[in-house]
């Protein structure tokens, strides 16, 4: 019997060697770095986990010259794309893969800290909610006081889906993995901001029912 490979994407991705291209990285990046621009440090040390193909981080860290951002992901086939995005936008504030899987107790151990900022993009409702609750009590120990913590993906609100089409894909998650699901903003990550001294500042709605989230460090 064959092991079926890690599901870590929804979506068909296109492949040029290591370099994956995400379709939907193509549609929201522009709207993810215009959100981030208008509510995240621009300067300091900026660390994005779950990165994906790496597209965002060549888009963000080349929209943020002053920021250093430390990209990578606990998914090998991840890792090698971004190493091949990052040596080809050959740019000198972007640096990694890392490996860091939130949901390890030790992962503030892999890279210096403090940080101004933490973000996470289209990731906790595709993993367990311990990825949730991970990162959020890395990003209670890694920001500096007055550092952001900056999500992007679906949210339901007080126990209530914004749109049909979220609560079908919160349902089609499931079907893919019981551990996966939409995340309630309100239910379930207020508590967690809470407990790791994080407070919600700012919610930016986004385009198809998604939203940027920006929690500060007290
Ligand atoms: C749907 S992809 C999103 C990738 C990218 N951020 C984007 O928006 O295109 C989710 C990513 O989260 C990563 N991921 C899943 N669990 C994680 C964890 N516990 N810690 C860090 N990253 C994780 C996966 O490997 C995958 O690359």
């Amino acid at each position: 019997m064959t092991t079926p490979p890690k599901e870590t994407a929804l979506e068909q991705r296109g492949a040029e060697g290591a370099k994956m291209y995400s379709p939907s990285t193509a549609r929201n990046r522009d709207l993810i770095r215009d959100a981030f621009l208008a509510t995240m440090p621009q300067e300091g040390n900026i660390l994005e986990v779950g990165g994906g193909t790496g597209e965002h981080a060549v888009h963000l860290a080349g929209a943020l010259p002053k920021a250093n951002w430390f990209t990578g992901d606990p998914d090998e086939t991840a890792r090698a794309s971004i190493a091949a995005w990052i040596a080809e936008a050959g740019l000198d504030n972007l640096q990694g893969p890392h490996a860091i899987d939130v949901a390890a107790r030790d992962w503030d151990a892999v890279l210096a800290a403090p940080y101004d900022g933490v973000v996470s993009i289209n990731m906790i409702h595709i993993a367990p909610f311990n990825a949730a609750e991970g990162l959020f009590a890395g990003a209670g120990r890694l920001l500096r006081p007055a550092g952001k913590l900056f999500l992007y993906g679906p949210f339901s609100r007080n126990g209530v889906h914004t749109a049909a089409s979220n609560e079908a894909f919160d349902q089609s998650l499931k079907s893919r993995n019981a551990r996966w699901g939409v995340r309630d903003l309100e239910r379930d990550i207020a508590p967690l901001a809470q407990k790791n001294s994080l407070r919600l500042e700012k919610v930016v709605e986004m385009p198809a029912n998604n939203f940027s989230v920006i929690f500060r460090k007290n």
